[in-house]
């Protein structure tokens, strides 16, 4: 019995520690000011992210030579989160976008897209994101459900 219990005493520290240690890591009490979409959108074309991307509905000058292969925005079936899009600027590694084949838009295991880290300003970061945000339309995934009688 003592065993037992001292055995759970163990495990709930571990636990805890456990938890500790992702709080530490967590995104919580993340928070960005608020942006202004239109100086995102001339940083959009400033640095040239129009090289690689198209965004869905709006139409980007073309830049000589480019070939645009990652369509930002449009529909998803839920929130891009102001986290996920800072995440995908400042880490594109960290998770590929959805629906690529990998080889098209990695090498390596890499994401082909630059890291701007050591050029862009977090204003610019935050612009980019508040211009990025509203161009996602949530809509309802289109699964067939079977609905029961
Ligand atoms: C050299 C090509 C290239 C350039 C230039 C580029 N990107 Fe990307 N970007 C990619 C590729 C490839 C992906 C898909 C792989 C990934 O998720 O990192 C991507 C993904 C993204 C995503 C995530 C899309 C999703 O659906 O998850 C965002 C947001 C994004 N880029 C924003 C930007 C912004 C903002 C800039 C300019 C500051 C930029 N990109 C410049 C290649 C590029």
């Amino acid at each position: 019995m003592k065993i037992i219990s001292s055995l759970t005493l163990i495990l709930t520290a571990v636990a805890l520690l456990a938890g500790c240690d992702r709080d530490r890591m967590s995104e919580r009490g993340f928070a960005l000011p608020e942006g202004n979409p239109a100086a995102g959108r001339e940083t959009f074309l400033y640095m040239q992210c129009n090289q690689c991307h198209t965004i869905e509905g709006e139409t980007l000058p073309q830049l000589a030579g480019a070939e645009p292969f990652v369509e930002l925005g449009g529909p998803v079936t839920r929130v891009k989160s102001y986290g996920e899009l800072v995440t995908a600027i400042i880490n594109p590694s960290h998770k590929l976008a959805d629906g690529y084949p990998e080889d098209l838009v990695s090498e390596d295991g890499e994401s082909k897209m630059y890291v701007y880290n050591g050029y862009m300003t977090v204003q610019e970061l935050i612009d980019l994101v508040a211009y990025l945000q509203p161009q996602y339309d949530v809509v309802m995934p289109a699964f067939k459900y079977r609905v029961y009688p």
